[in-house]
């Protein structure tokens, strides 16, 4: 999923494919979100070798190494109107009718090709996961891709008519959320839940939390796509993708390049669970499974209860499961 979503980002966001970007800044990534989880990270902020830190000063070097040869190889190669790298190069501020300075340039450049990639594989990962241990759901949601685009890639229009697919992509994200959390911070001092927060404070949103509210969603555990037939709840109740200003810049792209890899893959293979599989969430930005996820990846048999159980770990705790 990584190695999908990464491709489909280099190309849309970079106008290249995965083969002509320097590929190797997504692993480079992948080792600094590893050192994020590390505490000894807070402990020990020192930049001696040996330490986690060290490492992960290093690591972030390298990664800004790697982000200014792709922004120098878009220059290199000529700007055009058809990715947010041309974009952001051509970017000029409404007042003073200046760029972007580089380090602006190399740290948006930066956390899109985080923001592009990442959030998106983790959210595929969980709704496959998912679907692999609702074999009825998942019986429903292939029909209506089948009777819709008759394996076929879905056209923009045909992407609105299919609302099953749009429930479990909701349902999943609700559940299993890519983004457990964000952060901000008070521009004034305020009261929340008759706490007084002083101007200042740091204050964690946590999105997990709100999503799994039994006040808000009945048995919050359960995953349950047809729940969405009734329910509509505000932006502050439902937000995998944060909101007001600073909500998530992708959150319209994540989901088309959602529903179009979920009814390419669905359509032709049956993706089934490989049982005896530890599954543990982890992740400070987003959550993924600790130890990856092995799938067999048959064609679409419709052999859905295949792979249905055995599941072990702390996603047990999330999500109830047969
Ligand atoms: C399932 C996929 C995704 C999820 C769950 C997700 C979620 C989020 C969340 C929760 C935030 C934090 C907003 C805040 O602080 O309030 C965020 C920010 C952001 N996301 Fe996404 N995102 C996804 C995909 C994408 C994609 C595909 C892109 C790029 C095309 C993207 C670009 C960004 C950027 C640039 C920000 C920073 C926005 C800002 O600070 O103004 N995201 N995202």
């Amino acid at each position: 999923m990584h190695r999908l979503t990464l491709r489909i980002a280099t190309k849309t966001l970079f106008g290249e494919d995965i083969n002509t970007v320097d590929s190797t800044a997504g692993e480079v990534l992948q080792e600094i979100l590893k050192c994020q989880k590390s505490s000894s990270i807070q402990l020990f902020p020192f930049d001696i070798p040996g330490l986690v830190f060290h490492r992960y000063l290093n690591l972030l070097a390298q990664y800004e190494t790697k982000i200014k040869k792709i922004i120098a190889d878009k220059r290199a190669k000529g700007i055009n109107d058809n990715d947010v790298l041309s974009m952001l190069i051509q970017a000029r501020d409404e007042e003073s009718g200046h760029p972007l300075s580089e380090e602006e340039l190399i740290a948006h450049t930066g956390v899109i090709f985080l923001a592009g990639h990442e959030t998106t594989a983790n959210a595929l990962t969980w709704t496959i996961f998912l679907l692999s241990q609702h074999p009825q759901i998942t019986g429903d949601l292939v029909n209506e891709l089948d009777s819709v685009l008759h394996g076929e890639a879905p056209t923009l229009e045909q992407l609105h008519q299919l609302p099953l697919l749009e429930r479990v992509i909701k349902e999943s994200m609700r559940i299993l959320t890519s983004v457990p959390w964000n952060g901000r911070v008070t521009s004034e001092t305020t009261e929340l839940g008759g706490y007084e927060i002083p101007k200042g404070t740091e204050v964690v949103v946590s999105i997990y939390h709100t999503h799994h509210m039994s006040e808000i969603y009945q048995d919050p555990e359960a995953f349950k796509p047809e729940r969405w037939e009734t329910i509509n709840p505000s932006i502050y109740e439902y937000n995998p993708f944060s909101a007001g200003p600073r909500l998530c810049l992708g959150a319209t792209f994540a989901m088309m390049e959602i529903k179009i890899v979920l009814a390419m893959l669905l359509q032709h293979f049956r993706w089934e669970y490989v049982p005896g599989q530890t599954i543990d969430r982890v992740g400070v930005i987003s959550i993924k499974p600790k130890y990856g996820l092995s799938m067999m990846v048959r064609s679409q048999d419709r052999e859905f209860s295949n792979g249905v159980g055995n599941v072990e770990g702390n996603i047990r705790e999330t999500v109830k499961l047969p």
